[in-house]
C-alpha cells in the first residue's frame, strides 16, 4: 500500500532530486501534483527544477562529503538522481546504511555514471549485443585496439561524459590523434579513460522507455512505451518522435534487451534504453536509469508522460504507457551566450497547429545549450516532425 502525506507537515512524503534541469523540473512538477514535498538540488542557483520545488539546495553533487551532509540534513524518503555526475559510491554507502532509498537503486546510478560499468554489464555479464569496444588509457592503447580488431570507422568517447562531449568518429589512421586529444578535452573529470567502439551502420536508433512499477498484487512489473525515434547531431539530440515504425522482430528484440538490462539494474522507475537497429538486428548502446531527453516527446504523445511515469513508479503507484497520439519534439537552442535572455516569436510558434512549447527557464544561455523544446501531435508522425521543427524555428532567443 502507498500512503502519501501532506507537504510541509510532519506527514510529508519527501523526495530529493539530484539534478534539477529540464528533465528534473518535469519530474518535480509530477511529484508536486501528488502532494509530494520536493527538494531540488543542483550545482548552480535557480536551476529549472529549483524554480518549481518546495526547497532549493545548491551543492557540488560529485563531492561525497557535500552530498552526505545534505542527505543527512534533509533526510528525504527518496533520492532521485537526474544526472550522471554524482558521487554515486556515497549514495551506495548511504543506501546500505539504510539512510535513504536511491532511485532506481544506488548500484544502477553507479553502473551508469560511466560508460565502462554499464557496457561491461550489458555485453560481458548479460551477453547482450553491443558494438565491439575496448577501453584505453593512452593514445598507444587506442591505436593498438583499432589495429587489433575494432577497425575503421570507429567512435571514441571519454568514459565519463554525456551529450556527445569529447566524442568523435575516426574514419582512418589520420584521425586517431585528433580523436584522442578531443576526448581528453571533453571528459567530465579531466583527462582519463576512453572507450573506442566499432561504428554501427544502423538504419535508425531508438529510445525504448521502460518502466518498472508495482502491479496490483505488489509485484514489480515491466511496461514498455512505444519506441521513440531520434536524430542526434554531434552526440546531442535535436529531434525525436513517437512511435517509430519497427519490424515485429526488431521490436521484440529491443524489448528483450531492455528487459534484461532493467531487470538487472532493478528497483522502481523509468529507464531510457538506447538501441541501434538495422533490419531485425538490435544493438544495446546505453541506458539512463531515469527519464531520457529524447522522451520529452511523451509530454504530447502519452496520457502519462515519462516524468509522470517515473514519479508514479518510484512512489509505488500503477502506471499506463498508453499512447495518446503520435507526435514529435524539436530542440530550441540558446543561439547566444548570455544570461537572462528573451525569446521572440513565442506567439508565432504556438500559431503552428497542434503544438506546445516548453521554455526551461535556464538562467544562462549558451549557443548550443538546450533552452526549450517544441512539441507537436498529429496522426501522421512525419507531419508532427515538420510541425515541431517549424514551431521550434519560430522561437528566436536573443540577449535581453
Ligand atoms: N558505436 C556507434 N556506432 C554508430 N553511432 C554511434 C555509436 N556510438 C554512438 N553513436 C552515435 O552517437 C550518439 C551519442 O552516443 P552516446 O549515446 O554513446 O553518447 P552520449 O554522450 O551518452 O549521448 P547522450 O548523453 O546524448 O545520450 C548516439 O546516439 C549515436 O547516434
Ligand atoms: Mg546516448
Amino acid at each position: 500500500m502507498t500512503t502519501l502525506g501532506t507537504p510541509l507537515s510532519p506527514s510529508a512524503t519527501r523526495v530529493m532530486l539530484l539534478g534539477s534541469g529540464e528533465l528534473g523540473k518535469e519530474v518535480l512538477i509530477a511529484l508536486q501534483r501528488l502532494g509530494v514535498e520536493t527538494i531540488a538540488v543542483d550545482r548552480y542557483e535557480n536551476a529549472p527544477g529549483q524554480q518549481v520545488a518546495h526547497h532549493a539546495r545548491t551543492i557540488t553533487m560529485s563531492d561525497p562529503a557535500q552530498l552526505k551532509a545534505l542527505i543527512e540534513a534533509e533526510r528525504p524518503h527518496l533520492v532521485v538522481p537526474e544526472i550522471e555526475a554524482i558521487a554515486t559510491p556515497m549514495l551506495q554507502e548511504l543506501e546500505a546504511a539504510g539512510v535513504v532509498r536511491v532511485i532506481p537503486t544506488a548500484r544502477a546510478a553507479r553502473l551508469t555514471m560511466d560508460r565502462e560499468g554499464i557496457r561491461r554489464l550489458a555485453a560481458e555479464t548479460l551477453g547482450l549485443p553491443t558494438s565491439p569496444y575496448k577501453f584505453c588509457d593512452s593514445l598507444d592503447e587506442l591505436q593498438a585496439a583499432i589495429d587489433a580488431g575494432i577497425g575503421y570507422p570507429c567512435i571514441v568517447k571519454p568514459v565519463m561524459s554525456s551529450s556527445g562531449k569529447g566524442q568523435s568518429k575516426i574514419d582512418g589512421p589520420a584521425d586517431v590523434q585528433k580523436a584522442w586529444d578531443y576526448a581528453m578535452s571533453g571528459g567530465r573529470v579531466g583527462p582519463g579513460r576512453i572507450i573506442v567502439e566499432g561504428f554501427i551502420a544502423f538504419d535508425y536508433e531508438i529510445t525504448q522507455l521502460t518502466v518498472r512499477a508495482r502491479g496490483a498484487n505488489g509485484d514489480i512489473e515491466t511496461h514498455f512505451c512505444d519506441p521513440i525515434g531520434h536524430v542526434q547531431v554531434s552526440g546531442d539530440y535535436v529531434e525525436s518522435w513517437q512511435p517509430h515504425p519497427m519490424t515485429p522482430k526488431a521490436l521484440a528484440e529491443s524489448r528483450r534487451v531492455a528487459k534484461a538490462v532493467t531487470d538487472n539494474l532493478g528497483g522502481l522507475g523509468l529507464f531510457g534504453v538506447e538501441l541501434f537497429v538495422k533490419g531485425d538486428q538490435v544493438w544495446f548502446s546505453e541506458v539512463s536509469p531515469r527519464p531520457h531527453d529524447t522522451g520529452m516527446v511523451t509530454m504530447i504523445t502519452q496520457w502519462q508522460n515519462e516524468f509522470e511515469l517515473h514519479a508514479r513508479a518510484i512512489l509505488g503507484l500503477p502506471v499506463s504507457t498508453a499512447l495518446k497520439s503520435p507526435g514529435a519534439s524539436a530542440v530550441i537552442y540558446g543561439a547566444v551566450d548570455a544570461t537572462g535572455i528573451v525569446f521572440d516569436g513565442v506567439d508565432e510558434a504556438l500559431q503552428v497547429p497542434q503544438t506546445e512549447l516548453r521554455l526551461f527557464g535556464k538562467p544562462e544561455s549558451f549557443t548550443k545549450r538546450r533552452m526549450g523544446v517544441a512539441l507537436a501531435f498529429d496522426a501522421d508522425v512525419e507531419k508532427a516532425r515538420s510541425q515541431a521543427k517549424l514551431a521550434a524555428s519560430k522561437v528566436r532567443p536573443r540577449a535581453a
